[in-house]
């Protein structure tokens, strides 16, 4: 089969690796993809010479530009990396339509994809589920001082989260009940534009975290392995929050007593609660979660995978990924199983210096080619008369296997050392807490 994948980052080339093992793939395309996506070749391929996956100059959210493409190149399937496309809709506009309507695409209806664009909207559906999460209330500028008062009933720190997507900046912790009244005020009068005109406060939760992903047809799921993320860009998570500056599988604490928690008191009940609500739902569901007190509780949900998690939960599924999402589009994974690799998986992310503020791009990125053992997955790169160089904040993601999360963690942090570019940063202390 021919599959199209949407998106360019860490995570986007890590589907893209997985799936390309697939004996069922024949070609892999990628839009737009990033300089680590082209020139894999798939597992099924059967053209000789043979061929090789393929970038394609394309918006992830050009929905008329996907048809034309998916049209001429015959492609059987579309995967969803990231989750603008599902919020504008783009299953909907392949089921709306004649001729896409049979090619299936791997993530939730635009409805679904709710769960991730309005944290209200999240936050009333596990209340209506019995999902444990923290306490909360929504408020408006028109409400602003009832939210105040409810600042007043919360203890220190305080949890003020933008109600629409904001790239991942839209949560603020803050110390002092005056500075969260003074942030409250900001965020409804447009800190965050339309996206913060509802604001989400919610009791403070203390607690590891840890990303729980499952694959769902929309009746039964099966669960990925979970993955613990280091958003912080400081040493000792300090410092500003970044997009993820590493991750680790497996997660100690997730074991198999907490993951029974975690499936009998949130994944089923968010997959029936989805049905229940006739929310059409085939795709990723990602749960962050919180250990508080070896209970799990939910912070957030997302509908596609995590990023920089993919990059190691890929590494520990043994199971064929498209024969897994082949269940989700017909709607049969309850035939299916699913079967993880024991080894730990690790990735550091090297990143531009500046990053997650300002930083420069263009750099060239040398010593790839002397990696040995470590996969290395590009982030924000691009290829620029025919070198590689930096594109983004998150360059490039060393990710290893090891018998354990110390030999995983070493032969990273090994094999990151090979890698140049100008300003290169990584934090060493990926996995240093577990
Ligand atoms: P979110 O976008 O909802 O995942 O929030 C971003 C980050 O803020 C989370 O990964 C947590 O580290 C932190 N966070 C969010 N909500 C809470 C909460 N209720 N208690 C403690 N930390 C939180
Ligand atoms: N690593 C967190 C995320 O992908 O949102």
């Amino acid at each position: 089969m021919k599959i199209l994948l949407l998106g360019s980052g860490g995570r986007e080339h890590a589907l893209a690796w997985k799936i390309s093992q697939s004996p069922k793939v024949e070609k892999l395309y990628v839009a737009p993809g990033n300089a680590g996506t082209a020139g894999m070749v798939c597992a099924g391929c059967t053209c000789t010479p043979q061929c090789v996956s393929e970038n394609v100059a394309m918006k992830a959210d050009d929905f008329d530009a996907i048809k034309a493409f998916v049209l001429e190149k015959s492609v059987n399937m579309v995967v969803v990396g990231p989750e603008d496309p599902l919020v504008k809709g783009v299953y909907d506009y392949f089921v709306a339509d004649e001729q896409l309507k049979n090619i299936p695409v791997i993530g939730p209806s635009k409805q679904g994809a709710v769960l991730e664009g309005s944290k209200d909207f999240a936050k009333g559906f596990m209340q209506r589920h019995n999902i444990p999460t923290a306490a909360y209330q929504t408020f408006t500028s028109e409400t602003l001082e009832e939210g105040k008062a409810f600042l007043k009933t919360l203890k220190a720190p305080y949890v003020l989260k933008a109600d629409g997507l904001c790239a991942g900046k839209g949560v603020l912790i803050l110390p002092t009940l005056e500075e969260a009244g003074k942030e409250l005020e900001e965020m409804l009068g447009g800190m965050f534009g339309g996206a913060s005109s509802r604001v989400v406060i919610e009791e403070f939760m203390s607690g590891i975290e840890c990303s729980v992903f499952v694959l769902t047809d929309g009746k039964d799921y099966v669960i990925l392995p979970e993955a613990k993320d280091y958003k912080r860009i400081g040493e000792h998570d300090t410092g500003l929050n970044t997009g993820g500056m590493g991750s680790v599988s497996p997660v100690p604490f997730a074991d198999k007593e907490w993951m029974k928690k975690v499936e009998d008191r949130i994944i089923r009940p968010t997959v029936d609660g989805l049905s229940a609500e006739n929310i059409v739902y085939k795709g990723f569901i990602f749960f962050g979660l919180i250990n508080v007190d070896g209970e799990p509780k939910v912070i957030e949900y997302n509908v596609r995978m995590g990023d920089p998690e993919t990059e190691t939960v890929m590494l520990r599924i043994k199971s064929d990924l498209v024969d897994l999402l082949e269940g989700v589009a017909t709607q049969t994974l309850s035939e299916k199983t699913i079967e993880f690799d024991d080894r730990s998986a690790v990735c550091v992310m090297l990143v531009s210096g500046g990053y997650p503020e300002a930083y420069e791009k263009g750099f060239p990125i040398s010593g790839i080619e002397n990696v040995e053992g470590s996969i290395v997955f590009h982030a924000g790169t691009a290829l620029k008369d025919g070198n590689v160089v930096t594109a983004g904040g998150r360059v490039i993601a060393v990710s290893s296997y090891g018998k354990d999360k110390a030999e995983a963690l070493q032969k990273s942090f090994q094999e990151a050392q090979k890698i140049q570019f100008e300003k290169k940063y990584f934090r060493s202390d990926i996995g240093a807490d577990l």
